[in-house]
Formats: C-alpha cells, sequence, structure tokens
C-alpha cells in the first residue's frame, strides 16, 4: 500500500511544479507517480487559463495520461528545444546528481531532459541522499548483449539483477546494479561506454537546474548553484 505521507509530499512537489509553466511553453511531462501529479495540475491550469502549451511525454504510461486529460502532445523530432522539463527521480544528491529509472524510462527521459531549457525535479523527501547508491542504478540493455553487458558490470564493481517480466517501451531489458561506490559523473560514462547499454539511470552530466523537495504540504524549491 502506499504510504500517506509520501503521496502527499509527492502531490505537494508536483503541484508545485505547475507553477513554473508558461503560456506557449514547450513541456517535457516525466514519468512515475509524483509526475502525475504535475500531469494533472498542469491540465487543470491549462483549462482554467486557456494556455497555449504542447508537451512531449517520456513514457507511453505518461502520453496516455495527458492525452486523456486532453494536453497536445509532440514529439522531440517535431520540437529538439524543450523549454522546460518537470520529472521525478529515485535518489537525489547534494549537487544534484541524480538515479532515474526506477519505471524503467529512464533513456527516455534522459534525451529529453538533456534536450530541455530547464529541468526542474519534483521529489518528496525521501529521494534525498547524502550519496547515491542505495537505489540500485537501472540500466537498459539490449537483450543481444546482456551477459556481455552483465559481465563489463560486474567488471567495474556492480552487481546487477534483471529486472524480471519487465520491457522497457522501447521493447528492452533493464539491469538494477548495485554499486558500493558511485562516483556519479564517472559512472554514467563508464556504463555509457559499455556496446550494448542503450542508457544508464545516473543523471551527472544533465542535472537539475531546481529540485523541488516536499515533506507533506511543506514544499522547499532547492536551486543548484550555477
Ligand atoms: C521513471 O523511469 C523514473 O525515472 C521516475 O522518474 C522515478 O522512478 C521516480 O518515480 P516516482 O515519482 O514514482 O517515485
Amino acid at each position: 500500500m502506499n504510504n500517506p505521507d509520501a503521496e502527499k509530499s509527492k502531490k505537494a512537489a508536483g503541484e508545485k511544479a505547475a507553477d513554473y509553466v508558461r503560456d506557449g511553453m514547450i513541456l517535457g511531462l516525466g514519468t512515475g507517480s509524483t509526475v502525475r501529479y504535475f500531469i494533472e495540475k498542469l491540465a487543470s491550469r491549462i483549462k482554467a487559463q486557456q494556455l497555449d502549451i504542447t508537451a512531449i511525454p517520456t513514457s507511453a504510461a505518461s502520453e496516455k495520461l495527458a492525452r486523456s486529460l486532453g494536453i497536445t502532445l509532440t514529439t522531440v523530432g517535431e520540437h529538439p528545444q524543450i523549454d522546460l522539463d518537470v520529472d521525478g527521480a529515485d535518489e537525489v544528491d547534494p549537487q544534484f546528481n541524480l538515479i532515474k529509472g526506477g519505471g524503467g524510462a529512464h533513456t527516455r527521459e534522459k534525451i529529453i531532459a538533456s534536450a530541455s531549457k530547464e529541468f526542474i525535479v519534483i521529489v518528496d523527501k525521501s529521494k534525498m541522499v547524502s550519496r547515491l547508491g542505495n537505489f540500485p542504478v537501472p540500466v537498459e540493455v539490449l537483450s543481444f548483449s546482456e551477459k556481455y553487458v552483465w559481465n563489463e558490470i560486474v567488471s567495474l564493481g556492480g552487481l546487477p539483477r534483471r529486472r524480471e517480466g519487465f520491457l522497457t517501451d522501447s521493447g528492452n531489458i533493464v539491469l538494477d546494479c548495485r554499486f558500493n561506490v558511485i562516483d556519479p559523473e564517472k559512472l554514467e560514462t563508464d556504463l555509457k561506454c559499455i556496446p550494448g547499454v542503450v542508457e544508464d539511470g545516473v543523471f551527472a552530466k544533465r542535472r537539475p537546474e531546481k529540485v523541488i523537495v516536499a515533506d507533506g504540504r511543506n514544499v522547499k524549491i532547492l536551486e543548484r548553484v550555477l
């Protein structure tokens, strides 16, 4: 069962992020249970204020939700420059390095975050950590290369585990990988350089400019020092 306090926090963070949407924006819509609250609030703002918003979803689930709420959708092919991307995270460290991909959508999420002028992450307080690594790093992998990638991850010091019964929206498998020590930028590059890895869930090169953290109804906006 969902933790009601965490749910309240997710709602508060998600709804707060809707304040940053301006008329005429091209938006990235992340994926997950926190982003769901953002998408719902966004849809009600669009209706109430007649906003001209076009959005690019990062997963089939977010696409379905946004479509059902009447949000106009586009693709990154049509709009390679995005004004603002709002997404959740599984862990956020003090430098705003992230682990993402608990829902397996991190490949599209990283593309959309990277194509966005501004990237805002919305989380409940439990996601804020002093160091990344309690949450295993999701790695999207072509099934053809599974064994090879597995061995390479082990030689990087990781302990991979295949996510059972799960394929990404692009039809690939996910290896959830535990690492004792994480140097975020190095690990992101090392994983990405393994042939057969589609994308890893470390976001060190594209970190958010803002993190909205909620603890119940108490919401804090953290800004990255640029
Ligand atoms: C999806 O693949 C993830 O990156 C999510 O953004 C992340 O897992 C956060 O999801 P919740 O908001 O559901 O915790």
